[in-house]
């Protein structure tokens, strides 16, 4: 099945383990290397392909914003991303995103005014950073003729594919969710765009499980991120970070981890373009866990597992996972889009960590509402997950990793109305009277609440409490 002829072309299939290296077209639709068990990555021949000599050539698409491929935060950095014909792309405007500064924030984290930006992901057509990745999954589907396309969520994604086949109208959908903890906006989503919606009694990993066997038992075109084809479209946050600091690399980007597709997106895109001598420098990359749901963090500082230039420990990565089945330790956050026991990515994000000299470190569901009360009052609203980004970065200052003078850019993952529960958990909160939601998964205490004030219909009484 593999063959040396794919390296030829302009972009292939290729094993993620250089010991391997295996290659295959990119009319095949695998999910890892048949050889050896690996995930796979896109890989193009850059010299066939028309890349701009400086990031700055892109902005020139934003006066031909007419064509649907200029106008997409994805598609206008095309040569990027160079796997598909362009009639073929499914694209319906994502990665309208913006980077900002945010001094409130920044103060939070504490780092010099005008040092913290926020990568506002939530701005994308399904309130995630999914749609990125899924304009790319959905044009090699289509690519493909499938006429069924599937993915396991913990809430985020299936919203996203579910989105992109209603719109599209290409294919039929059917997500996999756990039945514990998706927050209703997410699920909410699946429901009204119409995906077959499939409630497994289990948490997110028992659905990636069973959807990896019945996407291969029923032909059905998987969109996790396996699936390499979606992570070449979740590159083009990093193209619109650097973007928005006038093609200038920041010091460090903080990204939250569950999956960890996200991560190893932001790794492959800056080697790319460290190869490709469009940037000069690469920046550090921090990857914040849950503590309730902290393998790579466990693996990666406590154990000191390595990417090691494609030689990882698997006997050591297999014995810590038994450990937790023994244990029955299972993961548990607040911050459910990122409730993941065995993330699937874990060797591809050892590879970006050791590409950007990276860290991993975990916050508290505690310290993660905090920090989504204070992006929140800076005036950009976030799920609890895409608050791991600030808390992390915060907790970096905090031990020094970071200094106030770096530029630090953090990701925000996911929409606030994704989960507002969370939300007004936390803020009808008060010391001594936590919200049982919170309590209940050991927060005890919230810094920042912003309470409703019950009042009687009475004028009187209403001017009382604004005096
Ligand atoms: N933030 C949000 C809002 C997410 O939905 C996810 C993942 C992550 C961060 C973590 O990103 O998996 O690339 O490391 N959500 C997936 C889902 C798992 O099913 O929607 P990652």
């Amino acid at each position: 099945m593999s063959t040396t002829l794919t390296k030829t072309d302009a972009a292939y299939q290729l094993c993620m383990s250089p010991q391997c290296a295996a290659t295959f077209g990119i009319d095949e639709i695998l999910t890892t290397c048949p050889e050896c068990g690996n995930l796979l990555d896109l890989s193009y021949n850059w010299d066939q392909v028309a890349v701009p000599s400086s990031l700055r050539d892109f902005e020139a698409r934003w006066s031909t914003r007419t064509n649907p491929l200029d106008f997409s935060g994805v598609w206008r950095f095309r040569e990027l991303i160079p796997f598909a014909p362009e009639d073929k792309i499914v694209t319906i405007g994502e990665g309208q995103t913006i980077l900002q500064q945010s001094d409130r924030v920044g103060q939070f984290v504490d780092v010099n005014s005008g040092n913290l930006h926020l990568q506002y992901e939530g701005l994308n057509p399904s309130g995630s950073f999914k749609d990125n990745g899924m304009t790319g999954a959905s044009t090699h589907a289509r690519m493909m003729g499938a006429k069924a396309a599937a993915c396991a969520s913990t809430g985020n994604t299936s919203a996203s594919l579910a989105i992109y086949a209603s719109t599209a109208q290409l294919f039929e959908v059917v997500v996999f969710v756990g039945s514990g903890k998706i927050a209703f906006g997410k699920l909410s989503q699946a429901l009204d765009f119409g995906a077959k919606t499939i409630q497994i009694q289990g948490d997110f990993d028992d659905a990636m499980a069973q959807v990896r066997e019945v996407c291969g038992q029923r032909s059905i075109y998987l969109c996790n991120s396996v699936n390499p084809f979606r992570l070449e479209g979740q590159k083009s946050t990093i193209y619109r970070v650097l973007e928005g600091l006038n093609w200038e690399p920041p010091d460090w980007i903080v990204v939250p981890g569950g999956n960890l597709g996200n991560s190893s997106a932001f790794g492959k895109a800056l080697r790319e373009l460290k190869e490709l001598r469009l940037i000069d420098r690469i920046p550090r990359m921090a990857v914040i866990n849950a503590a309730g749901a902290n393998s790579l963090y466990e693996l990666h500082e406590e154990r000191g597992l390595r990417w090691n230039n494609g030689d990882v420990d698997d006997a050591l990565i297999e014995s810590f996972y038994d450990e937790m089945d023994r244990a029955e330790r299972r993961a548990s956050t607040l911050a459910t889009a990122i409730e993941i026991n065995r993330p699937v990515s874990l060797k591809r994000c050892l590879r970006a960590l050791a590409i950007t000299d990276g860290v991993v470190r975990q916050v508290s569901d505690e310290q993660i509402l905090d920090a989504k009360a204070q992006i929140g009052g800076g005036g950009f609203g976030c799920e609890p997950a895409s608050a791991a980004s600030v808390a992390g970065a915060k907790q970096l200052r905090a031990e020094g990793v970071i200094a106030p003078s770096d530029r630090v850019v953090c990701i925000l993952t996911g929409h606030q109305l994704k989960d507002p529960n969370a939300t007004v958990a936390y803020h009808s909160s008060e010391a001594g009277a936590i919200d049982a939601k919170l309590s209940d998964a050991g927060v005890d205490s919230v810094a920042f609440p912003n309470r409703p004030v019950p009042v009687e219909n009475e004028i009187e009484k209403i001017l009382e409490i604004l005096d």
